[in-house]
């Protein structure tokens, strides 16, 4: 079936099933408006919302989005802190939208380190719309993709001593089943604002054969149109995985 959105025809047979987006270039757009960084962050957030709200109309099942990164931990606490207040209206004012709309929130990230109220809010949210299956929002938070796989490991260990498994039957899939929430599918396409090309640690099991696409325009200034022109580039992408 095809529709079309800002004058762009994309054939809904072929669109993604998960988009993961590194929102990146907050800080720089509000530099070049003589701005401080966290209104950067906050118009961000309602780009967030924009295209989540403008995704009922696309049908992608599972977006996810960058939010707090494990080295993001390295950054001023004050912006730290703004960072995480924003996560909280997520779960908190955005939630009224979620439960009306049925989506599902998933929190994909880490607890360690995170103040206790924060962690109660999020992973409250995810319980409450664990069942919904309009479609997932991802929230990739206090998330680093080296720790993931670690913690993976972590648990495999655990599971091998307590011959939960034993090693031979450890694959690619059996193991995938130890990272953070094994029921979303891989990254199919990569979108990344503010033209940086490097993956800074998002997702990396998931991404291995994920399609990359770059804009130059910030996270503030990106919009559903160019939401559109991503997909329609992935849907004229062939796919190879390593065939020919
Ligand atoms: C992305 O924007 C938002 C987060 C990392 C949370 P940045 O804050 O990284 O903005 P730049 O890259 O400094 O412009
Ligand atoms: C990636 O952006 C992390 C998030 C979007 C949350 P960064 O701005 O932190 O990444 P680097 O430092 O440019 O690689
Ligand atoms: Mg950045």
């Amino acid at each position: 079936m095809k529709k079309e959105f800002f004058g762009i025809e994309i054939d809904l047979d072929k669109i993604p099933q998960h988009i993961g987006i590194i929102m990146d270039g907050n800080g720089r757009w509000a530099k070049e408006k003589g701005l401080e960084r966290h209104k950067g962050h906050e118009k961000g957030y309602q780009v967030l919302k924009d295209i989540v709200e403008f995704n009922k109309e696309v049908g992608i099942k599972t977006l996810s989005f960058y939010a707090f990164s494990t080295e993001n931990w390295n950054r001023p606490e004050k912006e730290i802190n703004f960072l995480f207040s924003l996560a909280k209206k997520l779960a908190t004012e955005y939630r009224k939208t979620l439960l009306e709309n049925k989506i599902r929130l998933t929190i994909y990230g880490s607890k360690d380190r995170l103040p206790q109220d924060l962690v109660n809010t999020l992973w409250d949210i995810e319980e409450e719309t664990k069942e919904f299956n309009n479609y997932t929002l991802n929230m990739v938070f206090n998330y680093g993709g080296r720790k993931e796989i670690i913690d993976g490991v972590k648990k495999v260990i655990d599971d091998i001593k307590n011959n939960k498994i034993n090693i031979e039957e450890l694959n690619e899939e059996k193991f995938s089943s130890y990272l953070y929430h094994p029921e979303i599918p891989d990254v199919d396409l990569l979108i990344r604002t503010s033209g940086e090309l490097r993956i800074s640690n998002f997702l990396l099991w998931k991404v291995a054969y994920a399609e990359i696409w770059v804009t130059k325009t910030f996270w503030p200034d990106f919009t559903p149109k160019e939401f559109i022109e991503a997909i329609k580039n992935y849907t004229e992408r062939e796919r190879r995985f390593g065939k020919v």
